[in-house]
């Protein structure tokens, strides 16, 4: 019984080689519509930033908003690919003692914005950082600043983010609609530290990924994050609308038209925001432990799993975590169980290939040259065999064109891209 429902549950989930191929093309025609303006599920963000020399240097700070922590660092760059962390600052978005959340909805954009103006100041102030290079630093100031946002935003020049909504969850008031750079500058200001420090870029956290790559390495042309959320960015060459190539921002988390189940309907329905973040909902480490005990749930109602193997606070929605399902993935449940996570896993990653096939095929129809993509996040660096099923999906959906596609993990370049980012802008 339980091994004709897990071979069904296979069958829903898994992506035959044709629908992989068939959702690759669909990616690529959603990007080819939103590059020309057309409507479109993939928004297309132009980040006004092109690929980095590698010879970026001087010493700047960074700024990072996830969906879970902020994090501040001093950084300098020296050429050559090489940098130097000088000192970091790093909170979470819920204060562990208080319970505070700044992502709660009664938050407003001040209380979030003046949180982050305080670990700056923090980062300034701090005794560990260099006393020499903290005098170079304050002789040369204000000095420059880099946000990397993990959201989506527009923007018409580089020190601007127009956000265009929250995701991940968070809902703090006053900042949809908004410039994120003014929210900042006006925070820096409450706290008389715009003499000291200018925030120059803004960019999105894929965009840090692919510039703190690439710095290192000149072949990589696309960054991915696969982690509580998901988005993919890529050097757009080709374009008419843009004088040079620049880094494009996909937002492929909305993508729209991956095949379905009524698991996925379930938790996009149930979900914060129905109907958007389609893709991200399927196959990122904020619902990978959601999709799963839903199914696990329904496994239990139809006989075919013992509930009481769940640990007891597994009864509450989204109570399953990322890091839970690797758990379980590892094999430490029933085997039953098991197989869920690694169908789960094996679909995200399969997901995720067939958006990357979809991006290389705009840039590159024949694959004629070689393609690096730099992927950073949890789900891709510490799931149980994703990077391998990754690998395993791009070769069934490329054959031995895949030969032409190399994927490199990268830990936390985030904040290293902000300021990569920063040395780029003050520097035209
Ligand atoms: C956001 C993207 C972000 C991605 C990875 C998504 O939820 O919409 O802007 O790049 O998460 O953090």
């Amino acid at each position: 019984m339980l091994e004709q429902a897990l071979g069904q549950l296979e069958k829903q989930l898994i992506l035959s080689r044709t629908a992989l191929l068939n959702t690759a093309s669909l990616f690529r025609e959603h990007m080819d519509k939103g590059l020309s303006g057309h409507e479109s599920s993939l928004r297309m963000l132009p980040s006004h930033l092109g690929r980095p020399s590698g010879d970026e240097n001087g010493i700047y700070l960074g700024l990072d908003l996830g969906g879970s922590h902020a994090r501040v660092s001093l950084i300098k760059l020296d050429g050559n690919g090489r940098l130097e962390e000088l000192c970091r600052q790093k909170q979470a978005l819920v204060d562990s003692e208080s319970g505070h959340d700044y992502r709660a909805e009664s938050v407003t954009a001040e209380e979030l914005f003046d949180f982050l103006a305080g670990l700056v100041q923090e980062v300034l102030t701090n005794p560990d950082t260099n006393p020499k290079l903290t005098t170079e630093v304050f002789l040369s100031r204000p000095i420059p600043l880099g946000f990397a946002f993990s959201f989506p935003f527009r923007q018409r020049k580089i020190d601007e983010g127009i956000l265009l909504k929250w995701d991940k969850e968070v809902r703090t008031s006053g900042v949809v609609g908004k410039d994120v750079g003014q929210l900042l500058s006006a925070a820096l200001q409450r706290r008389e530290l715009h003499k000291l420090v200018k925030p120059a870029a803004i960019m999105n956290d894929t965009t840090a990924t692919f510039l703190s790559a690439a710095y290192q390495d000149p072949g990589v042309d696309m960054a991915s994050i696969i982690g509580t959320g998901h988005n993919t960015c890529y050097l757009e060459r080709t374009a008419e609308k843009y004088p040079v190539s620049m880094i494009v921002n996909t937002e492929s988390g909305n993508f729209s038209v991956a095949p379905r189940t009524e698991y996925d309907l379930r938790l996009d329905r149930e979900s914060d925001n129905p109907g958007e973040q389609r893709f991200e909902k399927m196959l990122s480490g904020k619902y990978l432990g959601e999709i799963w005990r839903q199914i696990s749930l329904d496994f239990s109602a139809r006989g075919l799993l013992n509930p009481s193997e769940f640990p007891a606070t597994w009864d509450r929605p989204y109570a399953v975590s990322g890091k839970d399902l690797a758990w379980v993935a590892a094999g430490n449940l029933s085997t039953g169980l098991q197989r869920i996570a690694q169908l789960l896993i094996k679909r995200s990653a399969q997901l995720v290939a067939a958006g990357l096939i979809g991006n290389i095929w705009h840039q590159d129809p024949r694959l004629a040259v070689r393609h690096t993509v730099a992927i950073d996040g949890s789900v891709y660096l510490e799931m149980p065999d994703y990077a391998p099923e990754l690998r395993m999906a791009l070769q069934e959906g490329l054959e031995t064109k895949v030969n032409m596609v190399t994927v490199k993990a990268v830990k936390g370049g985030t904040l290293s891209g902000a300021v990569i980012a920063v040395a780029m802008v003050t520097s035209r």
